[in-house]
């Protein structure tokens, strides 16, 4: 066992006492905690695991496990050779903006997080923390590429320009994944931690205004087969996903990825166990931020199953994929996914949960579970 997998025990047998701690000083905690542990994380090594999952094969890439991390985990384009070893079905770097941003800080605390250890739950308000598009294409290129394992890069625009320029700033970005040889993208429209994504209906005249560019600019010229898909939050109505479907379809888009945190703090603290509650409602009241992990579960589900019933019956001329992400934790999870005909799907509070259990051997273990 590595000295990384014995904190990440250890830390998570703690995680229910930080809940005990004032509020603030939790939070301070496992913010500073959080992002320590994550650049040490990305550096592991560890020997290449056995997994015994069938392949599934989309797009016409071979993805060697139905599950991989969600956007937000290895920001700056660092990670690949540890996930990749552990047996991850695919890798995404990301979310990056045109040009490099600092991310969130209050109260003094940098990329404030949190974690509600008795709820398999957690917040967080990075505010899309990233070095650029230019910086972190660079280093995709380099990588050492694991077969069975797809890189993927997340992309956003910058929200504080000019629509204009975020926009042909975007379209740069996505040439420069391209160039860098990613295997597919993801365009994130549901960061609730950044101006301009949260609240408002899912299909806003300057999201229409977006996909229509990247169409024409992005889609229709790309020099080889890449896969573009759409985030979009949990907080989706499930009322709203046929029309949501239908729309990328049209737009020649190849997948959605459902979805992202929430913002709902008030219909979600009832799931939230009461010992995590102090720290539950400093965090929401003071930062706000994004709820993953349990919270999102039946949600994420709900409308993943319903994206796939509506491409079943759009029957789409092209490949398109529903991703389905939030609250995915176990092998059972992966199950439900089958049984709903969701091919692929992203984890990250659980993910590391698994890691705290099962360390490198979390996707084996899965493996296993689901023979
Ligand atoms: C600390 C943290 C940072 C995140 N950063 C991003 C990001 O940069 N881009 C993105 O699309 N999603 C980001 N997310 C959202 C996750 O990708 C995922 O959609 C969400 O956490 C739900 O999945 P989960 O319940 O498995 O955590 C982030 C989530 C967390 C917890």
């Amino acid at each position: 066992m590595s000295l990384l997998e014995v904190l990440a025990r250890a830390e998570h047998a703690l995680r229910p006492t930080l809940s005990a701690l004032p509020p603030k000083l939790a939070t301070r905690l496992f913010s500073a905690g959080r992002t320590a542990f994550s650049k040490r994380f990305a550096k592991e090594l560890p020997a290449g695991r056995e997994i015994r999952f069938e392949p599934t094969m989309a797009w016409g890439l071979k993805f060697q496990a139905p599950l991989w991390n969600a956007a937000g985990m290895f920001k700056s384009g660092e990670g690949y050779a540890v996930v990749s070893r552990q047996g991850a079905g695919a890798y995404v770097a990301g979310t990056t903006t045109s040009r490099p941003r600092t991310g969130n800080v209050l109260d003094g605390i940098r990329w404030p997080a949190a974690v509600y250890a008795r709820s398999h739950s957690a917040s967080n308000w990075m505010g899309l923390p990233n070095e650029g598009h230019a910086v972190v294409a660079q280093r995709l290129a380099r990588l050492e590429r694991v077969p069975g394992c797809p890189i993927g890069a997340s992309v956003s625009a910058q929200q504080e320009l000019d629509e204009a320029t975020a926009l042909q700033e975007l379209i740069d970005g996505l040439v420069l994944y391209e160039r860098a040889g990613v295997d597919y993208l993801e365009l994130n429209e549901s960061c609730p931690n950044v101006e301009g994504h949260a609240g408002g209906p899912v299909l806003d005249a300057g999201l229409l205004r977006r996909l229509h560019v990247i169409r024409d600019q992005f889609l229709r010229t790309r020099r080889r087969p890449l896969p573009v898909v759409v985030k979009f939050s949990t907080d989706t109505e499930l009322s709203q996903v046929p029309e949501l479907i239908r729309t990328l379809i049209e737009l020649e888009f190849d997948g959605v990825i459902l979805g992202n945190t929430s913002t709902r703090y008030a219909q979600h603290r009832t799931q939230i166990h009461p010992a995590d509650l102090g720290v539950y409602d400093h965090f929401t009241q003071t930062f706000g931020g994004g709820l993953s992990g349990a919270v999102v579960k039946a949600d994420a589900l709900a409308l993943a199953t319903e994206a796939v019933r509506v491409v079943r019956s759009l029957e789409p001329h092209h490949e398109f994929h529903v991703i389905r992400c939030g609250g995915i934790a176990s092998a059972t999870d992966l199950l439900e996914s089958q049984r709903a005909g969701i091919l692929l799907n992203q984890w990250y509070t659980g993910y590391y949960e698994a890691f705290a259990r099962h360390g490198h051997d979390l996707y084996e273990s899965l493996s296993v579970d689901l023979q």
